[in-house]
């Protein structure tokens, strides 16, 4: 009795342990773009954490000094972060489903750049195609 109890527990841990896919991190959707190459543009901790001043200094570069480069400007990171869903619209800045708004609401931080900057992507056809029509 306690012995094909014993086994069922061992067989399920077995199963849990090696069945893979269905209990990985990988299966987490992270909203991201799989043709970006699925990196952020500094490991992830240190983005959590300092984000906020590589957008500062970015800003202050290309505002101040007139330097523009890709790898912190905030069009890139909106182009990798904010995908459409299922329907092909876009999450408003306001919602949760915002990759960036999620997190802000959730902290309660105060981020207004997106009064000027787009929180959507840019270079998309779809949007492209949509300005087009205007
Ligand atoms: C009042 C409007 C306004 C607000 C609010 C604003 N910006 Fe900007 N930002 C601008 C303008 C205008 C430029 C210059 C546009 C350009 O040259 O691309 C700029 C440029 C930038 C750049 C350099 C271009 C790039 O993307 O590499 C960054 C980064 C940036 N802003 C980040 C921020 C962040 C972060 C916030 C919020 C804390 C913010 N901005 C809020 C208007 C604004
Ligand atoms: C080429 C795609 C790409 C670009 C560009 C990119 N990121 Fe990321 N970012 C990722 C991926 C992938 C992760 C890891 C996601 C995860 O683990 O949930 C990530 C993680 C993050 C995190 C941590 C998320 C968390 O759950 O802790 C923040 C914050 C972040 N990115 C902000 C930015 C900002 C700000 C920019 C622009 C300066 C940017 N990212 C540019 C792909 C990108
Ligand atoms: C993992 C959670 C998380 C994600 C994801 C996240 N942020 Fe933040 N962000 C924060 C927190 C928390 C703060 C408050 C500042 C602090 O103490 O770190 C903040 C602050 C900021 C600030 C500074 C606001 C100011 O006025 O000084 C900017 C700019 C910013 N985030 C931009 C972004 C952008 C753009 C994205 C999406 C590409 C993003 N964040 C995604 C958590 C996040």
């Amino acid at each position: 009795m306690y012995k094909k109890l014993y086994i069922k527990i061992l067989l399920t841990f077995l199963l849990v342990f090696f069945s893979g896919t269905s209990i990985t991190h990988e299966n987490i959707s992270h909203n991201i773009d799989i043709a970006s190459g699925d990196k952020c543009v500094e490991p992830t901790d240190i983005m959590r954490a300092q984000h906020h001043i590589f957008l500062n200094k970015q800003s202050h570069d290309t505002v101040v000094d007139g330097i523009r480069t890709k790898k912190y400007s905030l069009n890139n990171c909106i182009n990798c972060h904010i995908q459409p869903s299922a329907d092909g619209t876009y999450p408003s800045v306001k919602s949760e489903e915002h990759f960036c708004s999620g997190c802000h609401i959730k902290a309660a931080a105060q981020v207004e750049c997106f009064d000027c900057h787009a929180s959507k992507p840019f270079n998309n056809e779809k949007i492209e195609e949509e300005i087009s029509k205007k």
